[in-house]
């Protein structure tokens, strides 16, 4: 028989890569999807909102959360078809994501290694849709197993249902609606290289093997960010605007060394790391709370930081990054209410 072991007055401190502390005044971990189930209709009879928390390297969490936290530690890789040069794997979404794109590149199935040592589980990868040096996982993506708490059922959601942008998804756009219990990933049996991005195409040279472009991957990641164990952080805390092409012009003409991605769509992605940079912003804190001294989009907790320290420090780099350049930086993370429910940002 499934039991829930609710738990009261649960330190989340170790379950997000902020650090944050924050105390859940209910907490259960969920192993299956019927644990989830019994979980939600726990949250109901006792009036409670829930709160899902994966692997917690994209969140904000408020001192105090007065809601039923649902850790999902759902495990579990299995093969579901291989045919020709593809293979579908159908993965838990509490699988630690570098633990299994490392198990990927051992089997040789080609696709997302240029995601190694991304922070986080599987079940939140397609939620901001992560995305590194070329690559991103909804490319990756067959389908997702999600609860669907709109109509109360399992649904299988493809990759077209899910939405996928630059940093987004339907279950970013959708937060209440669907709680992902798996991800189905189809990945090459063929090598498959994304090696666009300059700093990778160097590392790699001419020795273009999969463990050789993870190996690179892993080495560019801890030149540049932050080791969430060392310091605290939610990797890029902003996202790269995008711009109108009228916009980017304006800009350029004013600063011509801001970095520009051209998009498919005719506007121009910018790089937030630059413009914090060029606001005085890389390696500079309010308190114990700062911007990273090798990366400037990256937020770090110095030292015992909670929420508003966080948000007095981001809403400084967003007024001044606004009043140079005219552009408002939307953070990437979700900020969680003492309800449990999200706050929209601060603009
Ligand atoms: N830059 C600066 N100063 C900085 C940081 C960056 O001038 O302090 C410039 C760099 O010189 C470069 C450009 O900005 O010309 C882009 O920098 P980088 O290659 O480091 O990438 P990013 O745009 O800052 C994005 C993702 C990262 C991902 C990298 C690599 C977003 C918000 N971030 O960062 O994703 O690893 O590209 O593909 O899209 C994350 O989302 O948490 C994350 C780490």
């Amino acid at each position: 028989m499934t039991v829930l072991n609710i738990q009261n007055g649960v330190q989340l401190q170790p379950f997000n890569t902020l650090k944050l502390n924050a105390v859940a005044s209910h907490y259960v971990e969920v192993g299956s999807k019927e644990m989830l189930i019994l979980a939600l209709e726990y949250a109901k009879q006792h009036q409670l909102n829930t709160l899902i928390l994966s692997g917690g390297s994209n969140i904000l969490l408020p001192k105090m959360i007065h809601a039923l936290v649902i850790h999902i530690h759902i495990q579990g890789i299995n093969v579901l078809v291989e045919h020709g040069d593809c293979l579908t794997v159908h993965v838990g979404a509490g699988e630690n994501w570098h633990e299994f794109v490392r198990y990927t590149t051992q089997k040789k199935w080609y696709g997302l290694q240029n995601l190694a040592l991304i922070p986080g589980r599987v079940g939140a990868s397609p939620v901001q849709n992560i995305g590194a040096y070329g690559v991103e996982v909804g490319e990756w993506i067959d389908t997702v197993e999600a609860y669907d708490q709109t109509c109360g059922q399992f649904v299988t959601l493809t990759k077209e249902d899910c939405a996928f942008a630059y940093r987004d998804s339907i279950f970013k756009q959708q937060p209440y609606r669907y709680i992902i219990v798996a991800v189905v990933f189809k990945l090459s049996k063929q090598p498959v290289f994304q090696l666009n991005y300059g700093d990778l195409k160097q590392a790699v040279a001419d020795h273009v093997t999969i463990d050789n472009v993870e190996q690179q991957i892993i080495h560019i990641r801890q030149s540049k960010l932050p080791d969430p164990k060392d310091f605290p952080n939610v990797g890029s805390f902003f996202k790269n605007p995008l711009l109108s092409a009228t916009q980017h012009q304006q800009l350029v003409a004013q600063f011509p060394h801001i970095p520009s991605y051209p998009q498919a769509d005719g506007r121009v992605k910018v790089a937030a790391g630059w413009l914090i940079e060029h606001t005085g912003w890389k390696g500079k804190r309010l308190g114990a709370v700062g911007m990273f001294a090798k990366q400037a989009l990256v937020l770090v907790n110095y030292e015992q930081a909670n929420l508003n320290d966080v948000c007095l420090t981001y809403t400084s780099v967003q007024h001044d990054v606004q009043n140079k350049f005219n552009i408002l930086l939307e953070p990437e993370p979700i900020m969680i209410k003492e309800n449990g429910l999200i706050q929209s940002h601060i603009g």
